[in-house]
């Protein structure tokens, strides 16, 4: 039975859900959640779990070996779900360092750290970490799908530092017998998603009547998943995933940037009480992104079939949720543009 777990990342936008879900669903168990608040890093996020008598922050980051041996050496978790990482592939071609930092040096840490501590006794313990679908690089439009043995090929910094990552977590199962599980997950949207991700932006920028960028053609096709259920997938795999398995997640829902954009805009004019069609007119079309995946698409029949994993809701569903919960939550927004947000620390937990 698995008592303490780290979970990294968890006041960014998926690590927040997989804390909530986690401190709420499992009161028996002591949840630290490791993380250096980058500009994507929110307390505000989890603010309604925070004084859970079994959740607690560390304020920590992976890429320092030192600091991360020390809170290993403190806890000794029995478990790791690893989410903290760069996220943003724009920012990678900007600036790939700090992805080989966080991602690659960051992720061998917490691997080295685990393998030292569960060296004599491993049973019961688990590395779990998180990856995305972007390792395997770009699909045609020829009806093919990722499956856990696509071969990676991937083509941004971001991804290549993902896809580095995935292998140094293998390289510690098969070398040391470290106790892993990866998943491979599509692209997620719901509440607390950082506005430079296209769904919380276009969403923010359609409420401020400001331009919504779709870049290139708007041709490109993502596979959409909502993240509570990514954050289900990660509760189901973590506890009962196979040993040094690979589990690929995805919403079976592929949408081509433009077409989705255009559905977000209907949604809003109903909820803004606009007329149809007038959020479609702050579409606008700009350069697009270098290396530009064509499509994404996952097959998640093996979680569906081994694990009994399946999305809970229709895109159009979540979509609507997602919408509701930004509406409702202006103030969340207008921190996180300003910048506000990260002052949260040094106001409720003291300077460092
Ligand atoms: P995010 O950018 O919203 O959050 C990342 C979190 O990691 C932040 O809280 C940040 O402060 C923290 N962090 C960054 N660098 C750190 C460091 N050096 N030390 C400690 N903490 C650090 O990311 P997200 O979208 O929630 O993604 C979480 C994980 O899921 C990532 O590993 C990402 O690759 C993966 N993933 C994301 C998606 C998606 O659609 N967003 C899909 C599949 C997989
Ligand atoms: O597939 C999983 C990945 O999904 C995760 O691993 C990443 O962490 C996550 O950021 C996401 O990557 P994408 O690059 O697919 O997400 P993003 O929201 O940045 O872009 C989605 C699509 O929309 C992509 O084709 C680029 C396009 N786009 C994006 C932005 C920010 C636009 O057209 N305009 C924009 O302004």
């Amino acid at each position: 039975m698995v008592k303490t777990i780290f979970i990294t990342g968890g006041a960014g936008f998926i690590g927040s859900h997989v804390i909530r879900r986690f401190a709420t669903n499992y009161p028996d168990y002591k949840i630290i959640n490791l993380d250096t608040l980058t500009y994507a890093g929110n307390l505000e996020n989890i603010d309604d779990i925070a004084s859970q008598p079994n959740y607690k922050f560390e304020k920590a980051d992976i890429s320092d070996f030192k600091a991360i041996e020390r809170l290993f050496d403190l806890y000794k978790p029995d478990g790791v779900i690893h989410l903290a990482a760069e996220s943003h592939v724009d920012r990678s071609i900007t600036d790939p360092f700090v992805f080989v930092r966080t991602n690659v040096l960051g992720t061998c840490n917490l691997l080295y750290c685990a393998k030292e501590l569960w060296r004599d006794n491993p049973e019961g313990k688990r590395f779990y970490h998180v990856s995305t679908d972007e390792v395997y690089g770009a699909l045609e439009f020829d009806g093919t799908f990722f499956t856990e043995e696509t071969k990676y090929a991937p083509h941004s910094p971001y991804s290549a530092s993902k896809a580095s990552s995935d292998h140094f977590v293998r390289a510690f199962h098969d070398t040391y017998g470290l106790p892993v599980v990866i998943s491979n997950c599509s692209n997620n949207y719901g509440s607390h998603h950082f506005p430079e991700k296209l769904i919380p932006l276009a969403i923010n920028n359609i409420k401020n009547n400001k331009p919504i960028p779709v870049y290139g053609k708007g041709e490109n096709v993502r596979d959409w998943l909502f993240v509570e259920d990514h954050a289900a997938a990660i509760d189901i795999i973590f506890h009962r995933g196979k040993n040094g398995d690979t589990y690929n997640i995805g919403g079976n829902n592929e949408w081509k940037n433009i077409d989705l954009i255009r559905l977000l805009c209907d949604i809003m004019d109903r909820k803004l009480g606009r007329p149809q069609g007038e959020s479609q007119k702050l579409i606008t079309f700009v350069a697009d992104r270098a290396g530009h995946d064509l499509r994404y698409a996952i097959d998640s029949s093996k979680l569906q079939r081994e694990l009994g994993w399946a999305p809970s809701l229709t895109f159009e569903e979540g979509l609507e949720k997602t919408v509701d919960w930004y509406l409702a939550n202006e103030k969340w927004i207008k921190n996180v543009t300003s910048g506000e947000y990260q002052d949260y620390y040094n106001k409720h937990y003291g300077q460092l």
